[in-house]
């Protein structure tokens, strides 16, 4: 089975070939991401338009080279897989017309696939991990946990009220004047910093139910930014340290809840596993944290290579691949319309929050 995969969700234009032969371990054949960084980082954050032109832009030429790389032809794949949603429609709307196009030229079906979905199972292609297991999704448009129960059977069990965790970084490096992406600016300046000197809220710490919430935090952060302004690069290490050490000790708190409820729901799952994904995944205080909420709980922590934790098209392929051994393939995707919302499971509510929700809730 060879699945072309695209995505196009956010600012990242990528495709890929995955490949599954038999019970052998599946193979990424290839794996181009372009990232627009460059292009949105004048702005702070990513601009919607700029996006599409961007992805309009450069996706033949990343699906070309994908297909090179693979040395697979249009021909040889079994299907074409593309992100439907969740994202900024107008990127969407391009990577899935782009494969709705390829699929009908080449006469292969094409899969639309919800881009949490594809995180959801990028475990399986990396470790082979057997379902159930829990996954936290933490980047810059979500920071959800879910319970992964199967191919398409999904059941969130936590998500932000407010803003997203990737996003409370990037807003308190823009407070603090560090550049974007904010995540890894902060993380590097808070190593120099002293995580005792500002007491900022552990939002949620304690709630039963293991949602998140972070406008609180970024709030606190700019009165104290405020409050001692003009600030050195030493006052902006204390901040991050101060800031980082919150939100890692809040996730841990959040992500205990849900060890012990996935203890209590799937009590015949002999060895469970923490699934992480997101670019926030990345960094080490958090992974550190995670890491050890789960061997206190006996959980495994399973963290995929960081290329396959952030966006990505392998992991579009390989839920494409999971898709259509499971035989959850028709031709109704052909008319399927991008979707800006999304939610992988249809049971849970979405949840209305005091702040902004980000693009991807
Ligand atoms: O998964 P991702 O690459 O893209 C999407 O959001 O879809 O995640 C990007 C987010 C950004 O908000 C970035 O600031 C954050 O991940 N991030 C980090 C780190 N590296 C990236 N946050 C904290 N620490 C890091 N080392
Ligand atoms: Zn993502």
């Amino acid at each position: 089975m060879r699945v072309l995969g695209i995505e196009t969700s956010c600012d990242e234009t990528a495709a890929s070939v995955v490949a599954l032969d038999g019970d052998s371990a599946p193979e990424i054949l290839s794996n181009v991401v372009l990232s627009q960084i460059e292009e949105h980082a004048a702005f702070g954050g990513v601009v919607p338009e700029i996006a599409a032109r961007a992805h309009v832009e450069a996706l033949d030429g990343i699906v070309e080279a994908a297909l090179t790389d693979s040395a697979v032809s249009l021909d040889e794949v079994d299907a074409v897989a593309a992100t439907a949603g969740p994202g900024l429609v107008g990127g969407l709307i391009v990577g899935l017309m782009t494969a709705k196009a390829i699929a009908a030229a080449a006469n292969k079906p094409l899969i639309a696939i919800n881009h949490l979905e594809g995180h959801a199972l990028t475990a399986r292609l990396t470790e082979g991990l057997d379902f159930p297991y829990l996954l936290l999704l933490v980047s810059g448009g979500h920071t959800q946990i879910v319970a992964v129960r199967g191919v398409g059977d999904y059941q969130r069990w936590a998500t932000t009220i407010d803003d997203a965790l990737g996003e409370a970084f990037d807003k308190t490096a823009k407070m603090l004047g560090l550049p974007y992406p904010g995540g890894p600016n902060v993380e590097k300046a808070a190593a120099g910093g002293d995580a005792s000197r500002f007491a900022f809220p552990r939002p949620m710490k304690g709630s039963a139910q293991p949602d998140f919430s972070f406008s609180g935090l970024k709030t606190a952060v700019r009165q104290a930014a405020t409050a001692i302004a003009p600030l050195s690069d030493q006052d902006v290490a204390d901040i991050c340290a101060s800031f980082q050490a919150a939100v890692a000790d809040a996730l841990g708190d959040r992500v205990a809840r849900a060890l012990a409820r996935f203890r209590k729901e799937f009590p015949e799952t002999a060895k469970p596993a923490l699934v992480v994904a997101g670019g926030v995944a990345a960094n080490r205080t958090i992974k550190a944290t995670l890491e050890a909420r789960c061997s206190k709980a006996g959980f495994a922590f399973v963290a995929p290579p960081q290329k396959l934790c952030t966006d990505n098209a392998a992991m579009i392929a390989w839920a494409g691949i999971e898709r259509l051994r499971a035989g959850m393939v028709d031709a109704s995707a052909a008319d399927f319309v991008p979707r800006s919302r999304w939610p992988l499971d249809s049971v849970s509510a979405p949840l209305v929050g005091s702040g902004r929700r980000g693009a991807k809730a």
